[in-house]
């Protein structure tokens, strides 16, 4: 045992090392036994998180019960709705805090308590780095809300709704009226939103128990999952099944079909290139397209369709969408059962096909994410057509630049904007430097002078991030960024742009010559944000760009779990 290293002896360290664990435990708790760490981002200010204590607890009685010690760590946590300027610009340093935690202190074993968007990814990125053995638990989402009989999915009906309400469809009145239905329960967006998409990332990852992905957080089978969980981590302890055995080459493949089948988020793309970095697993952009973009939509759930998390759950879950694909998976990736992939899948039954349909007679033909490439990303830019509108798939049009989002606010609802449904809006300062932390802006609301004549969809392009929630046809990640130099920082109002997403290109009709010898806008350099000193400076010196999962350059691969100095 890892933790042997500290408590092991008659030692004056290790007396010391006991002696201050003691407060009440058994004798027995130093005798070799596993010393597992739950690592637990709950938090008052993460509300999707605030019920992962309840969660913990189930998870120490299994450890407790199966032989190992259970020791809570409060980890940084993040609430998506409340952090500013964004949750994004932390993920890298709950992934660092996860990891450094992990192998400052004498612990064997990880259980990761996640939920919010950013959580799950975060914590997967520390663990992988000190690659001991480790579970995910995710926190489950929320029940579904009604408002007025109608049922409200949490993010997508904001945004649909306040379209409503700047498209005169809806009063203010009963738009605030629905804010008190939105969120029925504990637990995270139940949409398949990013947070929704990355607990069936960890399951698809193998990271997780059988069946656990979607189970709702107020749902009885989720103490029961964690409690499992945790009787497995002893196990997983003793036979040294580390992340980088379950998380594999072989299982990104599979979490990108997975990805794909139930439409989820395109900010798995980061996370996973993320993840993939800190095991040293050669993921590229490229990869979601090759192996994700020709895999139906088999799941129907808002924002590409109409159903929510506590309906995908009912119906089958992972195993059932995986079931319908089991041909394609990659068997021979292993889940922290220790299993196959498709051994674990079981009967995959669908219990209702209108929420999880077969491969056969699919939502959609073709799911996925797209990849772009051309000379406005040169590095790579992110679609997802099933949330985009097909007539716009292919579309030329002329740009309106703005420079921040700051800009953006204070010009598109302006009767003076030259804009048509043609156009092409362009949003820069939004990556992972320029921001910083890559904001979730990507999916512009559309100009009310277009509203007003019922246009719902128009071309957006951004080096930011689109809400899992959201929906529309929107490019996004295109990197580089315009902070970095990117041609986002060349373009100008009136420049054409083309884009033609069968062919996964996106360009301006400017010559090589020209766009080359083009300056960058000094307003958009002067947009992007500047901090002296912390984490956001050295945020901007070493945050890597979208195509690499923007994870900062001193934190890919692992540093493993030895640490041999101590002070004592
Ligand atoms: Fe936490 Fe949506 S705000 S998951």
């Amino acid at each position: 045992m890892r933790s042997s290293h500290w408590y092991a002896g008659n030692s004056r360290d290790a007396y010391i090392h006991r002696a201050w664990m003691r407060r009440g435990t058994p004798n027995s708790s130093f005798d070799g036994r596993p010393q597992i760490a739950i690592i637990n981002t709950a938090s008052d200010l993460a509300p999707c998180n605030s019920h992962l204590d309840e969660i913990a607890q189930s998870v120490k009685n299994g450890i407790w019960e199966a032989g190992g010690v259970p020791l809570n760590l409060p980890m940084i946590s993040l609430g998506e709705t409340l952090v500013r300027p964004t949750a994004m610009l932390w993920r890298n340093m709950v992934a660092m805090a996860t990891e450094e935690l992990i192998r400052a202190n004498p612990i064997d074993g990880t259980v990761l308590l996640g939920g919010c968007d950013k959580t799950i990814p975060a914590l997967l990125m520390g663990a992988a780095s000190v690659n001991l053995p480790s579970i995910v638990v995710p926190g489950g989402p929320m029940l579904t809300g009604t408002f007025k009989g109608r049922v409200l999915g949490c993010g997508t009906d904001v945004w649909r709704m306040s379209e409503d309400v700047r498209a005169g469809k809806m009063n203010e009145k009963e738009f605030i009226e629905s804010e008190s239905a939105m969120i029925r329960s504990k637990g995270h967006c139940n949409t398949m939103g990013t947070a929704s998409t990355m607990g069936i990332m960890a399951e698809a990852l193998g990271m997780t128990l059988p069946g656990v992905a979607g189970t709702p957080a107020p749902d009885s089978r989720l103490l029961q999952a964690a409690h499992e969980s945790g009787r497995r981590i002893v196990d997983m302890v003793k036979v040294d099944l580390k992340v980088s055995q379950v998380i594999t080459r072989a299982s990104f493949e599979n979490a990108i079909l997975a990805l794909a089948a139930v439409g989820g988020s395109t900010n798995a793309v980061v996370h996973l290139l993320a993840i993939a970095g800190r095991l040293g697993v050669s993921l590229k952009l490229e990869d979601f397209d090759r192996i994700g973009s020709r895999i139906p939509l088999l799941v129907n759930l808002q924002p590409s369709g109409k159903f929510l998390m506590e309906d995908f759950h009912r119906a089958g879950g992972l195993s059932a969408v995986f079931k319908q694909i089991e041909s394609l998976i990659n068997a021979s990736a292993i889940t922290v059962t220790g299993k196959s992939i498709t051994e674990t899948i079981g009967s995959g039954e669908i219990y209702d096909s209108s929420v999880i349909s077969t491969f056969k007679a699919p939502l959609k033909k073709e799911a996925g994410i797209a990849i772009l490439r051309g000379n406005l990303a040169p590095d790579g830019a992110v679609i997802k057509p099933a949330a985009a509108s097909p007539s716009l798939l292919r579309h030329t049009g002329a740009a309106i630049v703005f420079d921040s989002i700051e800009d953006f606010h204070s010009r598109i609802d302006s009767p003076e904007l030259d804009v048509t449904p043609d156009s092409v809006l362009v949003l820069r300062g939004c990556g992972p430097k320029g921001y910083p932390g890559m904001p979730e802006v990507a999916n512009m609301k559309i100009p009310r002078k277009l509203i007003s004549l019922g246009v719902t969809d128009m071309v957006r392009i951004c080096d930011g991030r689109m809400s899992g929630t959201a929906y529309g046809t929107v490019i996004l990640h295109v990197s580089p960024e315009s902070a970095a130099g990117g041609p986002l920082s060349k373009i100008k109002t009136g420049d054409i742009i083309e884009l033609d997403v069968p062919s996964r290109s996106i360009n301006v009709k400017l010559s090589d010559a020209e766009l080359s010898s083009r300056p960058a806008s000094q307003l958009a350099k002067d947009a992007c944000a500047q901090p002296e000193r912390g984490w956001q400076r050295m945020y901007i010196d070493h945050v890597n760009q979208a195509d690499k999962g923007a994870d900062l350059d001193f934190l890919i691969g692992s540093s493993g779990p030895d640490v041999s100095r101590e002070s004592h």
